[in-house]
C-alpha cells in the first residue's frame, strides 16, 4: 500500500515539507490550501521536479479535504507567520480560527491519523488540535523541539567548526521566549561542551537558540523560517512513517512527567508509528526544572486564552 502524507497550508512551510517527504522517498503527498490554485500549482511545480530529484512519490494539491483521505499523518501549517516585532502568541486569536476550522475536516477525513502540528504559537495551537479532536494524547504531537535542537547543534558546530554530524543537543519546554536549551545534553560526540566553551560563550549560544526564529524573521523582514522548520517537521513524519522509534524532542500532552500535569510542553519522546510510544524523563538540575516549569508555565497562560476562545465558539 502506497503511504500518504496530508499537509494543511501550502505555504513557506508546508510547501517545503512536502518537498522534503517526497525527495526523500517518504509517502505521497496532499497539500490542501485555502487560497485556490496555491497548493495546486506547488503540487505541480514539484511532481515536475520528480523525474529530476529521481522519485515516484505522487503530491495533489487543493483547496478540498477528499483529497487528504487515507493519510497515516496530518501536518498542519496552516496560519499566520510572524513579521518583525510580532511575538508567537501575538498569532494566537488569528491562528487559533484557522487551525480550528481545519481540525473537523482532519478528524472526519483521517480518523486514525498521527497529527503533527507546526503553526504557531506551536504550544497552544497543539493543544486547541488535542481538544477539538479528541484524539488520544499520543496522536497529537506539535514540532518545535527539533527545530530548536538543530538550531542550537548548528551554532555549536559554527562556534567550534567542527561537523553538525557530530554535534548533539537538547532543548525542552514551549517554543517561546523561555525555551530551556540544554548545556548539560549538547555534546560532540560524547563529550560536553563545556569541555571546549567558557559559561559565557555557551550562554550566549543558548540565548542565540532562544531567539533563533526572531533573528531569521528580522532579516527576512516578510516571514518566519521555512528551511529548517520543514526539515525537522519531516524528521518526525519520518520517524512515524518508518516506526523508526527515534528520540526526538517534541510537544506532547504531559500527565506528571518532570512535575508537569495537564500541560503541552517540549520534552524528549520516543516517535514510532503510533505516535508517541514513550515520554522520556532525562535527569534535570533544580535549576533547569525551574526554568522548564517557568516555560511551561507561559503555555498553561496562553491554553486558558484556547479555552476561552473555544467557549465562545
Ligand atoms: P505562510 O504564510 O507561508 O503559509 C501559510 C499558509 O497557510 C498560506 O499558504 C495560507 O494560504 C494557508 N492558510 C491560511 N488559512 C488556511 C486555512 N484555513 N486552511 C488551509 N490553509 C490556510 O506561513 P509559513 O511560513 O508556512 O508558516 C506557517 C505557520 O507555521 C505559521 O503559523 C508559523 O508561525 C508556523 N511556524 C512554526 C514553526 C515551529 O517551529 N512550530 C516554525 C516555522 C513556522
Ligand atoms: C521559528 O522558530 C517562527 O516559530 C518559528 O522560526
Amino acid at each position: 500500500m502506497r503511504r500518504k502524507v496530508a499537509i494543511i497550508g501550502a505555504g513557506n512551510v508546508g510547501a517545503t515539507c512536502a518537498q522534503r517527504i517526497i525527495e526523500r522517498g517518504l509517502a505521497d503527498v496532499a497539500l490542501v490550501d485555502v487560497v485556490d490554485g496555491v497548493a495546486a500549482g506547488k503540487a505541480l511545480d514539484l511532481s515536475e521536479a520528480a523525474p529530476l530529484e529521481g522519485h515516484d512519490c505522487r503530491i495533489t494539491g487543493s483547496t478540498n479535504y477528499d483529497s487528504i483521505r487515507g493519510a497515516q499523518v496530518v501536518v498542519v501549517t496552516a496560519g499566520m507567520a510572524r513579521k518583525p516585532g510580532m511575538s508567537r502568541s501575538d498569532l494566537l486569536e488569528a491562528n487559533a480560527k484557522i487551525v480550528g476550522s481545519i481540525i473537523p475536516q482532519v478528524t472526519a477525513n483521517c480518523p486514525n491519523a498521527v497529527l503533527v502540528t507546526v503553526t504557531n504559537p506551536l504550544d497552544t495551537m497543539t493543544y486547541l488540535a488535542f481538544k477539538m479532536s479528541g484524539w488520544p494524547k499520543e496522536r497529537v504531537i506539535g514540532m518545535a523541539g527539533v527545530l530548536d535542537s538543530a538550531r542550537l547543534r548548528f551554532f555549536v558546530a559554527e562556534k567550534l567548526n567542527v561537523s553538525v554530524q557530530d554535534v548533539d543537543a537538547l532543548v525542552l519546554g514551549g517554543h517561546g521566549d523561555s525555551m530551556v536549551p540544554l548545556p548539560r545534553y549538547t555534546t560532540i560526540n560524547g563529550v560536553p561542551i563545556t569541555e571546549f566553551l567558557p559559561a559565557d560563550q555557551i550562554e550566549q549560544i543558548m540565548q542565540r537558540t532562544r531567539d533563533g526564529g526572531a533573528e531569521v524573521v528580522k532579516l527576512l523582514k516578510t516571514g518566519s523560517a521555512f528551511y529548517a522548520p520543514a526539515s525537522s517537521t519531516a524528521d518526525m513524519v519520518q520517524s512515524i512513517l518508518n516506526d523508526e522509534h527515534r528520540l526526538l524532542p517534541a510537544c506532547v500532552w504531559l500527565t506528571g512527567q518532570y512535575g508537569l500535569n495537564e500541560v503541552f510542553c517540549g520534552v524528549p519522546v520516543r516517535l514510532g508509528a503510533s505516535g508517541i510510544e514513550q515520554i522520556v524523563e532525562v535527569t534535570v538540575t533544580a535549576d533547569e526544572k525551574k526554568a522548564l516549569h517557568t516555560s511551561a508555565e507561559a503555555v498553561r497562560q496562553d491554553m486558558k486564552l484556547v479555552d476561552a476562545l473555544l467557549a465562545k465558539s
